[in-house]
């Protein structure tokens, strides 16, 4: 098994953030956003970096097999003061990594880093209820199914159910 770092991006390392999400995109129908269709090309990768630096309630955090990154999981928040509280988070692992532990990990990095920042007080995320292994996942990490869009995804002509699953800290 691979030994996974895990550390916060730097601007050097924007194009492989967007050659991996635009990889990730295509290996899993359950990202919102499909192979090549991630929204940042590399230069607005690196201004969102930047724009992380010194940020109180919104993370990046990569999990690097050496230079390869392996997993990205992500918490972002809005500044607008009644919602600032409540983060969103985005997981994804490549496939080859999967089933390693490597969810888990970055996942309890971040309820860790949201607990001590001062101002995240709940966690929130969106997962097709068909998605067994990441349910599973927040299921074991404290999140609960708060409600459910019924057919919020149309995937090859068929419909599917999205979660909405919450944390409090
Ligand atoms: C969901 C995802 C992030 C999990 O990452 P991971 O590194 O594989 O997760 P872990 O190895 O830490 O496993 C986490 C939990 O998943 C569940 N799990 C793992 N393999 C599973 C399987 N084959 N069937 C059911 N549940 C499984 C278990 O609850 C496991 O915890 P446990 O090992 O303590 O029992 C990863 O599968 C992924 O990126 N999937 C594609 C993209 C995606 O779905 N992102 C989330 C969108 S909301």
């Amino acid at each position: 098994m691979a030994e996974i770092t895990y550390r916060r991006p730097e601007v050097s390392d924007a194009k492989n953030i967007v050659d991996f999400y635009n990889y990730v995109g295509g290996e899993t129908s359950y990202l919102s956003f499909e192979k090549d269709e991630y929204p940042l090309d590399a230069a607005a990768q690196e201004a969102a970096i930047r724009e992380l630096e010194g940020n109180d309630t919104n993370i990046m955090l990569l999990a690097m097999d050496g230079e390869e990154i392996a997993g990205i999981a992500t918490i972002s928040s809005t500044h607008k003061i009644k919602a600032r509280h409540d983060g969103e988070l985005g997981i994804v692992v490549a496939k080859k990594y999967q089933g390693q532990g490597i969810g888990t990990t970055l996942i309890k990095k971040l309820i860790d880093w949201a607990r001590g920042n001062g101002v995240t007080t709940r966690i929130s995320l969106d997962t097709r209820a068909d998605n067994i292994m990441a349910v599973s996942l927040y299921l074991k990490m404290g999140f609960q199914v708060e409600g459910c869009r019924k057919n919020s995804t149309l995937l090859n002509g068929e419909y599917y159910d999205l979660y909405i699953m919450g944390m409090m800290l």
